[in-house]
């Protein structure tokens, strides 16, 4: 071994263990920082020595392009589903019959796990390296007998590992051929992540996390897919053949985690059904404070051995079954109809609803999105509705409900002409959803912006709640973001609420006003304010809720230009150069600046002391982040090699050119790719020139 591949196997080795004990165990031991710069350094390493590339190396968990429409592939062995019972009459049911069927009057063990809301994948592993075991391909339920090739798109799962080594496989036991199958899920946090994003991006909220997740599972750009925070929780472990490894499913489990593979830490084996039940009502208290959706509890029978005897049922295996949860959802009245305004002045109608428990949780209120939802749910004041929510999601009204219980109401519901804070005239664009309240100065867009402003994830002024911004705009102390910067303790004691107590022998009532915010609170506010003016461009940028600009574009815009100065005179082109910013974006980071009071906005914002730069990104590698479109036959290179080594310089090959194209790698028979090339003037290089480029 050469001495830069004794160094690029140190260092995968590093990674893959500090991989492993952030997205497997929650656990890092390094910062974000120090990680990051792991990975550059093997970047470096391996653009250096383009040879020595691995697909198994962690720098190559993005990368390629799925399979067109992903090919359909066998399963080892059917993917099937379980049967569902719903209360414990129907689960002591299954228990006797399970202990029928094994001919056993003793109690059967059995393994209990969360039922997570996800989607099922196959994730095959073959021979590597020295001993090692690759992960080879991932495959979706599909119809339970061949499942879609998604391998492209699984390999950027974080928490799934693209190589076992030969030391982890001995550990527990097993060969370089092994099947792992598992849930793919999407964290809440990353749910509502993405659903803010898009948001902003003018797009609907997504349902819930499983249909997202599904959904990206299947997108055709593994670097999308690399965003959404996907997760993999693994639950079998079997041999190439699709048959169970090991005796026992929990020895199965913890064979699992020693391969690095992350199992839900809420299993439990139960030596009959009454340990079950017990386990079952645990689950429940728990699903909502998980970071993740679970939509009950399987159970299986513990011993393989048993499994087989007792085997399967057309669809379903006899040895394990789902305890489903109900959903969480309720009927309730709606009581009125009420629209909100944003901080981009959309208007969002409210179902204001007669109070109703709903998993723990009371609702009172459930988001209608837009005028068209309210007309698809034929919805009037006085109608009956059913409501779900999801472990994070806003209530909504998914139906009205019509039955002799539930009479239909009769008042039907208007969208407003005007706006409910401001009086102005509300404005629905052509072909969008929403109306919009189009006067800036709407007190209402100037309180969400506060709010957004102040948020967590964006400028993070902890202590700015809703009960303060509403006294500062009504005094006046404010009226801008930037006034936040110049506001002083005097202004923050004059925040006032009413406070009413009884008293407890005469019953009588007093209302005194006092200080909304104490004087240690407000030292702690001011300080929080002062503080937040070193968050940085990406967070300003973010803040001031320019349209379709989120946290994710704002911290791209912020890496390319590096100051506000810098993206406040960037032309369309320019700003198009960026990853992920189209046209809609440019146009409207155009609109805003050319609004002469955001220009002022900025300038006090400047002024105040708020920082309005940012760390240009670094270049990982000679080539980081351009993008190379290769045409005709190089003299040397094939088409595959020359991509190789442009990637593994950190650049990017892409099928088509376009304004984001960095080169034109052109070589004899160059077609109507060059043609464009010309036309859009983008540079053209040979194969000569990109090897200069790569040294
Ligand atoms: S066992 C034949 N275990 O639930 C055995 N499934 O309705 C079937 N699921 O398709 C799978 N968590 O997508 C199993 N701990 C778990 C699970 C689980 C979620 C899903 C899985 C399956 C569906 C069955």
């Amino acid at each position: 071994m050469t001495d830069a591949a004794r160094k690029i196997a140190a260092l995968r080795e590093k990674i893959r263990h500090h991989e492993h004990l952030y997205y497997v165990l929650d656990a890092p031991a390094i910062s974000d920082a120090e990680f990051d710069d792991l990975m550059r350094e093997l970047q470096r390493l391996e653009a250096e020595h383009p040879e020595l590339v691995t697909p198994d190396s962690p720098s190559q968990r993005v990368g390629g392009k799925p399979k067109e429409g992903f090919p359909k592939v066998a399963h080892s062995r059917p993917m099937l589903s379980l049967d569902n019972v719903m209360s414990e009459e129907e689960l002591r049911d299954w228990d006797r019959r399970v202990r029928q069927l094994a001919g056993e009057n003793a109690e059967i063990g059995y393994v209990c796990e969360y039922k997570l809301d996800g989607i099922s994948m196959a994730l095959q592993y073959r021979p590597g390296p020295n001993g090692s075991a690759h992960l080879a391909r991932g495959l979706t339920r599909g119809d339970g007998t061949t499942g879609e090739d998604v391998t492209t798109n699984v390999r950027t799962i974080r928490s799934i590992p693209l190589s076992v080594s030969g030391a982890q496989l001995h550990k527990a036991d097993v060969s370089q051929n092994f099947e792992v199958r598992g849930e793919v899920v999407m964290p809440l946090a990353a749910f509502r992540r993405a659903n803010e994003e898009r948001e902003t991006q003018g797009l609907a909220p997504a349902a819930n996390p499983r249909n997202y997740a599904a959904g990206t599972i299947r997108t055709l750009e593994p670097n999308i897919v690399a965003q959404r925070r996907l997760d993999f929780y693994a639950y079998f472990l079997l041999n190439e053949r699709g048959e169970d490894l090991l005796p026992e499913q929990a020895g199965a489990l913890d064979a699992l985690t020693a391969l690095g593979f992350r199992v839900n830490p809420h299993r439990a084996a139960m030596p009959g059904i009454d340990k079950v039940l017990a386990f079952i009502e645990r689950a429940g208290e728990q699903r909502e404070t998980l970071g993740y959706e679970i939509d009950g509890v399987v159970i299986k029978v513990n011993a393989t051995q048993v499994q087989q005897h007792l085997g399967y049922t057309g669809r379903a295996p006899r040895w394990a079954v789902a305890f489903k949860f109900t959903a969480r959802g309720g009927i309730t009245q709606v009581e009125d109809i009420k629209v909100q305004v944003g901080r981009t002045g959309k208007l969002t109608p409210v179902a204001v609803l007669t109070p109703v428990s709903i998993g723990g949780t009371t609702v009172s209120r459930a988001t209608l999105h837009n005028a068209d939802e309210i007309e698809r749910l034929g919805l009037k004041i006085g109608d009956y509705v059913k409501v779900e929510r999801g472990g994070d999601v806003i209530p909504k009204v998914v139906a009205v409900v019509d039955d002799k219980e539930h009479p239909r109401g009769h008042r039907a519901f208007y969208f407003p002409s005007h706006c409910p804070e401001c009086d102005s005239e509300v404005v629905r664009t052509e072909g969008e959803a929403d109306y919009r309240c189009v006067n800036i100065d709407c007190p209402a867009r100037l309180r969400e912006s506060l709010l957004h402003f102040a948020s967590r994830g964006v400028m993070n002024i902890e202590g700015l709640g809703e009960a303060v911004v509403a006294q500062l705009l009504d005094r006046r102390l404010v009226r801008s973001l930037a006034d936040l910067y110049t506001l002083t303790d005097d202004d923050l004691a004059q925040l006032q609420h009413e406070v009413t107590t009884t008293d407890k022998k005469t019953g009588e009532t007093k209302t005194r006003t006092q200080a909304l915010v104490g004087p240690k609170e407000r030292q702690a506010l001011l300080a929080e304010i002062a503080a937040s003016k070193k968050a940085g461009l990406a967070r300003v940028l973010f803040g001031l809720g320019i349209r379709f600009v989120g946290e994710r574009t704002a911290q791209l815009l912020a890496e390319e230009f590096g100051s506000m100065e810098a993206l406040m005179v960037a032309s369309a082109d320019d700003l198009e150069r960026v990853n992920e910013v189209g046209p809609r974006v440019s146009q409207a980071i155009h609109e805003f600046f050319e609004e002469s009071r955001n220009r002022d906005l900025v300038h006090k914002l400047e002024r105040a002391g708020v920082v309005m730069t940012a760390e240009k990104r670094r270049k990982t590698s000679q080539l980081g982040g351009l993008t190379f479109v290769l045409t005709g036959t190089l003299p040397n290179l094939s088409r595959e090699e020359a991509k190789a080594k442009i990637e593994a310089a950190g650049g990017r090959v892409s099928g088509s050119v376009s304004k984001k194209t960095y080169y034109v790698v052109a070589g004899e028979d160059a077609g109507s790719k060059l043609d464009k090339a010309r036309e859009l003037g983008v540079k053209v290089i040979d194969e000569a020139g990109l090897e200069e480029l790569l040294r």
